[in-house]
C-alpha cells in the first residue's frame, strides 16, 4: 500500500499539510481523529472525559486496521499519541510511507497557547509539558518514520517540497 502518513506531536501541522498535500498528491486525505470523532459521534476531549484515555487508544488502533480496507491510497494525518503503540507503529509501516513533522517545543507552544481541544494539554503548566512529552516521544517518532522533515520556521511550501522528495525516493 503507498499511503503517506503524517506523524508528529499535537500541533506540528499535520493536517494543514497533508490536506496541501493530498491536493498536490492527487489522493483524499483523512485523519483519524476525525474518523474516530465520526464514528463515535462526539468530540476526542469528550471521549477522554467519559470513556477514558486508554479507550481512545483503542480506538486508535481499531480506526488504523480499518485504514486497511481502503481501496485507494490516502494521505493520512495520525493523532499525536497514535504511533506510541507498537502495534500502531508496525500498522502504519505496512500501511505507506510515514513521514514525521518534527516541531521543536517552542513552535508548539506558540502554536497550541490556548487551545482547549487538547485533553492532554490541559491544566498547568502546558509548556513544561508539551517539552517532557516531546523529549520522550521525539525517539519514538523518529523510530517509526521513513523520513523526518524539520518544520520549524519553514514554509508550508518548503515543507511540502521536502515531503515530496522523501515519497518520490
Ligand atoms: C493526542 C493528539 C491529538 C488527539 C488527542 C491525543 C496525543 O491529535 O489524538 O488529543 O496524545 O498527542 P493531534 O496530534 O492531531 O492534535
Amino acid at each position: 500500500m503507498n499511503n503517506v502518513i503524517l506523524i508528529g506531536y499535537m500541533g506540528c501541522g499535520k493536517s494543514t499539510i497533508g490536506k496541501k498535500l493530498s491536493f498536490r498528491l492527487k489522493m483524499p486525505y483523512v485523519d483519524t481523529d476525525k474518523l474516530i470523532e465520526n464514528e463515535q459521534k462526539t468530540t476526542i476531549s469528550q471521549i477522554f472525559e467519559s470513556r477514558g484515555e486508554q479507550a481512545f487508544r483503542d480506538m486508535e488502533t481499531r480506526c488504523v486496521k480499518n485504514l486497511f480496507e481502503n481501496k485507494q491510497d490516502y494521505v493520512i494525518a495520525v493523532g499525536g499519541g497514535l504511533p506510541l503503540r507498537e502495534e500502531n507503529r508496525k500498522l502504519l509501516a505496512d500501511l505507506g510511507k510515514v513521514i514525521y513533522l518534527r516541531a521543536k517545543p517552542e513552535t508548539i507552544y506558540e502554536r497550541l497557547k490556548g487551545d482547549k481541544t487538547r485533553p492532554l494539554l490541559q491544566g498547568e503548566d502546558p509548556e513544561g509539558k508539551i517539552q517532557r512529552m516531546i523529549r520522550e516521544r521525539g525517539p519514538v517518532y523518529e523510530q517509526a518514520a521513513e523520513a523526518v522533515v524539520d518544520v520549524d520556521g519553514k514554509s508550508c511550501e518548503e515543507i511540502l517540497k521536502q515531503i515530496l522528495e522523501a515519497v518520490q525516493k
